[in-house]
């Protein structure tokens, strides 16, 4: 070790740089870029410098930055460095109090001190934290993307992005060594084209020359403008900078959840003004953050689906949350719902739910096996007609100009034959052995001798048959047998497949009759289950929409309500899926705690999900009609935050 008088430091300096082979690292709160001019090489060169204010930038040569990044190196921002020394290729070092400016090195005035240091060890420690130091710190070539310029609230502030950001970008804003806050950058509002640039560009052609001038107005508090200046006199151009308002989502501390404490924080202090903010583009970068719940600890069975819009971070579900509180999956046909949902079940690895998929249009068997998933077993429901109460067989009978009022004895006779055995129960149902056609006979048994409707029953077998096929009318034992066959399946994904089925009624009150099975096993044994309804304005339609009965007619309709409501007793839970949220039960679409929205167009559709989007999120709402196909948001219980997503299509 050696000791330096002030006049001694800047020699060494350059005794020691001058045979540099490898590398020089720097950290010196302050640099004159002729001081550094006669120290560096073109070698890696990495420097951290001081950015706690502009006046830090001031004291710092401009020309530097451009200097370092031209010869490759990098330039680091610390709000707090204070530390001076210099290290050559891990070889020799100088540690003292003397900043790379002409007072620290050149002048007379500060009076300095620094030691040369040539033990290896003791620069490999130097070394280390030097590579500590850095990692808290600002990369400004590649990380910085913007700066907070004004803090409006805890939840919203504003900042200027020095580069081309899309709207909708995520960014950290580091507090400390730990803690960040995540946020959203909603709006972007170009500069150039508005009346504060004309103010930034006179600042940047007249004022910017004159230093006095600069300091008095850098000397105003008003941060907006001060930091505007700092950029433009960092490019010293005409300001090509952007606006932008960014949504704090939330204050996180990744390293509390190793203390087993939540590593959320509600954000009520807002980011300070002149933090920098960086992109967010690895998931080292925010530390798995995206598989935390809303509550800041780990979620419980988290499910990859897809990306943060514009990352290439993985987005992940809490499952949890959805068999005990449901899921929405909303949007215009062709928005990317299906493509969702399998892409969720794709990487479903929990072995002990089961997922039962009521599949109108055979979408999901094939997809899900071809992309690897083996643990799941479909059922191609037979085209059928199903009719599970005397009133359906009444409207099959009106349908076909056949209408009974129950005003006659044998009218009556016949109805209460029906109501006998059909209910729209799989236990007490008739069709456990008797097939349609068998009822439909036997009622004509209980017809009066030579009565039109005898030979209307007959009639009507045979239309029946005609129009949906010979089989419609003998199938339903076999069908009976095949739901509780299901039931008992040990599969992870079991598939109803609907597509062969021409009735619509028939497909709800088969899948009223599977969801009301479900309930009762669930009730038993609380297993995790989960239901997926396609097309769920048909099953739980909101009263007026539509031709599906929202009464008590519709099974299907009755066992959603109870599975939203009471599902989360036993872990039953749903997942509606609708082209048209206006149309499903609002009572329903209240009690899905998880809401994923697609592209909407429509205005009732808009206004039914406007209220999955607070203040915070108007942006995203008003983006909802020009969404292209697998870009969507999340929001709710199942996710940390709400958050805009991409699905990979095909
Ligand atoms: N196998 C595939 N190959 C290529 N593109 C596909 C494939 N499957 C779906 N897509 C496209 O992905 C987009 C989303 O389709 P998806 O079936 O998920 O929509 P959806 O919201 O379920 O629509 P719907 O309400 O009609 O069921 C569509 O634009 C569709 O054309
Ligand atoms: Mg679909």
């Amino acid at each position: 070790m050696h000791i330096l008088k002030k006049e001694e430091i800047f020699p060494y300096l350059i005794e020691i740089t001058k045979n540099a082979k490898n590398y020089i690292l720097i950290s010196s709160p302050w640099i004159k870029l002729d001081i550094l001019k006669n120290i560096l090489k073109d070698i890696k060169v990495e420097v951290i410098i001081r950015s706690s204010q502009l006046e830090d930038l001031f004291i710092t040569d401009k020309d530097i930055f451009r200097y370092i990044k031209n010869i490759g190196g990098k330039v680091y921002l610390n709000p707090d460095i204070h530390a001076k020394f210099v290290i050559v290729d891990g070889k020799e070092a100088i540690i003292g109090s003397a900043n790379l400016t002409h007072a620290g090195l050149l002048e007379e005035g500060n009076i300095e001190t620094a030691v040369l240091v040539k033990n290896k060890k003791e620069i490999e420690k130097l070394e280390k934290y030097f590579n500590e130091i850095k990692e808290n710190s600002v990369n400004l070539f590649s990380d910085l993307a913007g700066i907070i310029v004004n803090s409006i609230n805890s939840r919203n502030s504003e900042g200027f992005i020095l580069e081309k950001i899309p709207e909708q970008t995520y960014v950290k804003i580091p507090i400390d060594k730990d803690a960040f806050y995540l946020g959203r950058i909603g709006t972007v509002k170009d500069l150039s084209s508005s009346f504060l640039s004309s103010f930034y560009t006179f600042l940047s052609k007249s004022l910017f020359a004159d230093k006095e001038k600069l300091k008095s107005i850098f000397s105003e508090k008003d941060e907006l403008w001060r930091k505007a200046a700092i950029f433009s006199y960092i490019n010293e151009k005409v300001p090509d900078i952007s606006l932008c308002s960014i949504e704090i989502l939330a204050e996180f501390n990744p390293e509390k959840i190793r203390e087993k404490e939540s590593i959320l924080k509600t954000p009520v202090i807002p980011p300070t003004s002149g933090s920098p903010f960086t992109l967010i583009k690895k998931e080292e970068d925010i530390k798995d953050l995206l598989k935390i719940n809303h509550a800041g600890y780990w979620m419980g069975k988290p499910v990859k689906f897809g990306k943060l819009f514009n990352t290439d971070l993985n987005a992940y579900l809490d499952l949890e949350k959805i068999y005990t509180m449901h899921m929405a999956v909303l949007g215009i046909t062709g928005s990317g719902k299906t493509t969702f949902l399998r892409r969720v079940f794709e990487n479903l690895e929990y072995k002990d739910i089961t997922v039962y998929i009521f599949d109108l249009y055979g979408e999901y068997f094939e997809s899900l096996k071809n992309a690897g998933v083996k643990d799941i077993k479909r059922y191609e429901i037979k085209n059928t007609i199903f009719p599970i109460t005397a009133e359906q067989i009444k409207d099959i009978f009106k349908s076909y100009g056949i209408p009974i009022q129950e005003r006659s004895l044998e009218e009556k006779r016949v109805i209460s034959f029906f109501r006998l055995f059909l209910k729209p129960d799989l236990s007490v149902l008739e069709y456990k052995e008797k097939t349609l056609e068998d009822l439909l006979l036997k009622a004509t048994e209980l017809t009066d001798i030579e009565s039109p409707l005898k030979g209307e029953i007959y009639e009507l077998i045979d239309m029946l048959k005609a129009d949906f096929g010979e089989n419609t009318l003998n199938n339903q034992p076999e069908i009976v047998s095949e739901i509780f066959s299901s039931l008992k399946e040990n599969s992870n994904i079991i598939v109803y497949d609907f597509k062969d089925i021409e009735d619509p009624k028939s497909r709800i009150n088969i899948a009223g009759l599977i969801m009301k099975e479900l309930f009762r096993i669930s009730k038993k044994d609380s297993k995790k289950r989960l239901v997926v309804l396609e097309e769920a304005q048909n099953f739980a339609p909101e009263k007026g929409f539509g031709e599906i009965e929202a009464g008590s007619e519709n099974l299907s309709y009755i066992m959603a309500r109870k599975i939203a409501t009471e599902g989360r007793k036993f872990n039953l839970g749903i997942i509606a899926v609708t082209q048209r949220p206006a149309n499903i039960s609002k009572y329903v679409l209240s009690q899905l705690n998880t809401q994923v929205i697609f592209k909407l167009s429509n205005k009732n559709d808009l206004e039914a999900v406007s209220p999955f989007f607070e203040v915070s999120k108007e942006d995203i709402f008003y983006l909802l009609p020009f969404l292209k196909p697998g870009t969507g948001y999340i929001t709710g219980l199942g996710v940390p935050f709400g958050m805009f997503i991409e699905i990979k299509l095909g």
